[in-house]
């Protein structure tokens, strides 16, 4: 578990279900997505949360407001999917309920989740990846001090040719950056 001043960054709990649920059949939150969630799928989303909380001590991690308890979606770090053919490495990212954007709440749990990976893990580097129209997304990780990876951008090996989500952005930043 990680506490920031406004957050907690948590395992996921079955009561997540619901709120999760809710925030992936928001069009607005999925606007970079190529569609909306159904509850199956957003159940399964948490279930790999689980299974890696479970197997490797971290995960895309259940996030809630410290003052209220509300559930507010997710902050956290994960292995860089295979399939993604970018390499071996640990990924962040972040997918946050809309009555919670614009407070600079993503950067906040994003800062502990980096802190975890140097100094816990020790991970040499931490990457992010977005579709390129992402803009809310790449400012989280250019606020968080990660550096676009100029020679590194990709098309998404699960959306289609032409797709406006296909083509994506890579963010990096190794132990050393961190201020
Ligand atoms: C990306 C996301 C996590 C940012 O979280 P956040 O806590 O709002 O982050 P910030 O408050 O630091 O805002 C980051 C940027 O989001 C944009 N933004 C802020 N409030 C916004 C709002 N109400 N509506 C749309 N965009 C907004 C701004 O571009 C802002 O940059 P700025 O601070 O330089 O103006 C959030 O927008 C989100 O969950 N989006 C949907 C899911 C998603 O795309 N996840 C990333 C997939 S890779």
């Amino acid at each position: 578990m990680l506490v920031t001043d406004r957050l907690i960054l948590r395992p996921w709990r079955e009561e997540d279900r619901e709120p999760f649920a809710a925030l992936n059949a928001d069009a607005d939150v999925m606007r970079y997505f190529p569609s909306v969630q159904t509850r199956a799928q957003s159940d399964a989303t948490i279930d790999r949360q689980m299974k890696a909380q479970a197997e490797v001590g971290y995960c895309f991690w259940a996030t809630e407001k410290r003052d209220s308890g509300q559930f507010i979606g997710f902050i956290g770090i994960q292995d860089v999917p295979d399939y993604y053919g970018i390499g071996d490495g640990i990924e962040i990212g972040w997918r946050l309920a809309a009555n919670a954007w614009g407070q600079g709440l993503a950067p906040e749990g994003a800062r502990a989740c980096l802190a975890f990976a140097f100094s816990k893990l020790q991970a040499p580097e931490v990457v992010a990846f977005t579709a390129k129209v992402n803009g809310p997304s790449m400012r989280v990780m250019e606020k968080i001090g990660m550096t676009r990876d100029q020679g590194g951008d990709f098309d998404h090996p699960m959306i289609e040719e032409g797709h406006p989500i296909r083509p994506h952005v890579l963010y990096r930043i190794g132990a050393e950056d961190m201020r």
